[in-house]
């Protein structure tokens, strides 16, 4: 395993993600881990990542100086290959201008490395400081004309610099570096995979557990059916599931999660139709934001009605990522959001917490889905917000505009699944504006609703930008839904990126 000390730059969770892509597991911890802590975790190497401090300034993030004696390797990045710089007493200062994007490294010393290298080849610099003079006993591995210290290292203590990111994909040949690092100098093995992470997970959980009982809230998303599915592995018949039906969902979900799970998978999921519930709660609203208060608190009250009448039951299982802990978790700057948990159910509830995902990127999350035996369109599925189809009835919801949502979203799912685009649209739906307007149909006036399509691509859901779906397809999604949904006389299609827009319409 490699540790990755997290010093607050921007690449960070991808140098643990392409370590784990050579089938070596690693971790991103605060840059405050002491080396006995590191040292209990029985590392073979250390990364210190990049970050946006200057090493000489007050308060600059620092770390535990008796990790250098450790005698485990350390490969510094960009600001870590500074701070062992600063450390072992060479010297750092601002540099003239800031060097950001690609540059030629020309290597100048054959160290592990650089092994099987060109000698000369493109890296991504992203740097205002620079190494001005080595440490004694370092050599000048690498170097660039606006940055004649690009890279160094001390062979016979395992410390290596580098003043570019190997991490990034611009780094011509930055997977190749890592690798000499993880594999040559750190001497790792690449033996983490799904199956091992599935059976010691499994073990883990089973020690855990014992013969207790664990509560999961299963909304048929990857993330709590992944969660599901690993736990059921581990303790059969102890994992107990809550799916809620708010009345929310789109066509066909409730029948279809049921179906995978308690049928499938034989799981033991209680299903809560509390549909009238929610509609009740939501009559006459139509306020956006005091719409997804009432979905959300709704939701909690319904769990906490169930849980509160079960026995015996000790812990909640729950789908948090490695990135929800790495954004809420670490002590640098990068802090984006604090650590959500299922539904924000409340802090009361005396459950222990079971997350065994916690340490998974998404696509990991997938793959371990797939592994677990999970149905594509589980582990495929496109995004899908808490409050459902209550935002995507725009103004107040009701049964029947709950429908016109419905049968409108799922003939545009077939027709997307058909035209094979289903993969590479990130997330598309119908949204059904609070409007009506005039058409024609047959010989007759009508009067009635719009349909509004909308489909993103996007990586994270932080931008997007709409999703070029060829005019036929359009065609067939429109005529397809002014003919079969009632009620409805004319589609638009969403032409607008985020930001200005948003990809919901509430
Ligand atoms: P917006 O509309 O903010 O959506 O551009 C970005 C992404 O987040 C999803 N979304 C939500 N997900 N609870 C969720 O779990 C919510 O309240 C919520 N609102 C929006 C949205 O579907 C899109 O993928």
């Amino acid at each position: 395993m490699i540790v990755v000390l997290d010093f607050g730059g921007q690449y960070n969770q991808l140098i643990t993600r392409r370590i784990r892509e050579f089938g070596v597991y690693s971790e991103l911890h605060p840059h405050t881990l002491t080396a006995q802590e590191i040292k209990a975790m029985n590392p073979k190497g250390i990364v210190f990542s990049g970050g946006p401090n200057s090493v000489y300034e007050e308060g600059a993030f620092t770390c535990d100086p008796d990790i250098f004696s450790l005698g485990v390797p350390v490969l510094g990045i960009c600001y870590g290959m500074q701070l062992m710089v600063h450390h072992f007493g060479g010297k750092v200062e601002r540099a003239g201008s800031r060097e950001y994007g690609k540059a030629m490294l020309t290597v100048q010393n054959a160290s592990p490395l650089y092994h099987g290298l060109p000698h000369e080849q493109f890296v991504w610099m992203s740097h205002s400081d620079l190494v001005m003079e080595t440490p004694e006993g370092f050599e000048v591995d690498g170097t660039n004309p606006s940055c004649p210290i690009a890279a160094m290292s001390h062979v016979e203590k395992g410390f290596y610099g580098v003043q570019f990111h190997p991490e990034v994909r611009h780094t011509e040949h930055g997977n190749a570096l890592l690798k000499n690092f993880v594999f040559a100098i750190c001497e790792c093995e690449a033996n983490w995979s799904m199956k091992n992470f599935i059976d010691d997970e499994v073990a883990k959980i089973r020690d855990i557990v014992g013969d207790r009982q664990v509560l999961c809230a299963l909304s048929g998303g990857v993330d709590s059916s992944v969660v599901a599915a690993l736990i059921q592995k581990a303790i059969g018949d102890q994992l107990l599931c809550i799916f809620v039906d708010n009345g929310l969902l789109r066509k066909d979900e409730a029948e279809s999660v049921m179906e995978t799970f308690s049928v499938g998978f034989n799981m033991r999921v209680i299903k809560v139709d509390a549909a009238q519930r929610f509609l009740d709660k939501l009559k006459g609203v139509s306020d956006p934001e005091q719409k997804r208060k009432i979905i959300g608190n709704e939701f909690i009250y319904v769990f906490q009605d169930e849980a509160n009448s079960l026995k015996g039951v000790d812990f909640l299982a729950q789908g948090t990522l490695y990135t929800d802990v790495i954004e809420s978790g670490t002590l640098t700057a990068q802090t984006i959001k604090s650590h959500h948990n299922v539904g924000g159910l409340p802090e009361d509830m005396t459950f222990e917490l079971i997350e065994p995902l916690n340490t998974l990127f998404k696509d990991e999350v997938r793959a371990l889905g797939s592994q677990l035996g999970l149905p594509d369109e589980i582990v495929w599925r496109q995004p899908f917000p808490g409050p459902g189809l209550g935002i995507r009835v725009l103004g107040e919801v009701t049964e029947d505009k709950l429908k016109i949502v419905r049968d409108s979203d799922a003939i545009l799912r077939e027709e997307i699944k058909k035209a094979g685009l289903d993969r590479d649209i990130w997330q598309y739906f119908t949204a059904l504006p609070n409007m009506r307007s005039v058409g024609v149909m047959g010989d007759a006036r009508t009067y009635d609703y719009t349909v509004g399509v909308r489909a993103v691509t996007s990586i994270d859901g932080m931008t997007s930008d709409w999703a070029r779906i060829p005019w036929d397809v359009l065609e067939v999604i429109s005529s397809r839904i002014v003919n079969e949904v009632d009620h409805v006389n004319r589609v638009v299609y969403d032409i607008t990126s985020k930001p200005p827009a948003t990809i919901e319409w509430e």
